[in-house]
């Protein structure tokens, strides 16, 4: 269960957050619990981590490890910090911020080359959608993002699906829409790595994900957690989805 807390939350805040997180929620045994603030919020989350049921995941990173690269942030940069994760890809950075599936599988190499555990976002747009192109779109993501993946590794990476149409907006894709493109995706990772691998990697869903949706879409069957914006900035709504109805 991750909380993608995007460009909201001072270290001070974040740092109180995942200290009322960490207590509210206790010792977690069916849930690996991950909170995503943004850069400058790092350091100050990882401690308040520190020996608790949460740990902390970057929302970006840069496949060198040092350069002039202004604005940019590398992989050991994350790791000296105790980062354990970091999302790739999500669909903000891909629209916003011209990432390329190119870029994003530099990232995912990298990440994996200096013990970062990657978060590969992937989706349709609401376009792509409507004229019946997903498994296109998604196929692609999938493939090129692994392109330089080895089967091997598949226990290290996380899957997001994350409709763009249904992030933030409060449409959630129906359990259904979910796990259709969920196992689709997985058919996709077993084309560019291998079944074990598609068996083995976790794939989570994202899109208006809140505590009153996480019940039904995690009773479906190839839906193994949930990427979280919005309802993960209040420690009451993302605890009661770590705890989701079991
Ligand atoms: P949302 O965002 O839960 O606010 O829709 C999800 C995401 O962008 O990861």
């Amino acid at each position: 269960m991750a909380g993608n807390w995007k460009m909201y939350k001072t270290p001070a805040e974040g740092k109180t957050f995942v200290r009322s997180l960490a207590q509210r929620i206790g010792t977690v045994e069916h849930a690996v619990v991950v909170v995503a603030p943004p850069f400058t919020g790092l350091s100050a989350a990882v401690d308040a981590a520190l020996g608790t049921s949460v740990s902390v995941a970057a929302q970006n990173v840069f496949w060198d490890e040092q350069g002039a690269f202004t604005g940019e942030i590398s992989p050991p940069m994350l790791t000296s910090l105790g980062v354990r994760w970091v999302i790739i890809g999500h669909s903000e950075r891909r629209l916003l911020f011209g990432e390329t599936d190119q870029g994003v599988a530099r990232k995912v190499r990298a990440a994996l080359d200096h013990g970062l555990l990657p978060i590969l976002c992937v989706g349709e747009t609401e376009e792509e959608r409507e004229a019946g192109l997903t498994e296109e779109r998604l196929a692609s993501q999938v493939s090129k993002g692994l392109a330089d993946v080895r089967p091997d590794e598949a226990q290290l990476l996380t899957l997001a699906y994350e409709p763009v149409w249904a992030i933030g907006t409060g449409k959630t894709a129906t359990p259904e829409i979910a796990q259709e493109a969920i196992s689709f995706v997985r058919g996709r990772v077993a084309a560019a790595l291998d079944p074990e691998a598609a068996q083995v990697i976790r794939i989570l869903y994202g899109g208006s994900v809140k505590p009153d949706n996480i019940g039904e879409l995690m009773v479906q069957a190839d839906i193994d957690g949930a990427l979280v914006g919005g309802a993960s900035l209040d420690v009451e709504s993302f605890a009661a989805i770590v705890e989701y109805p079991r």
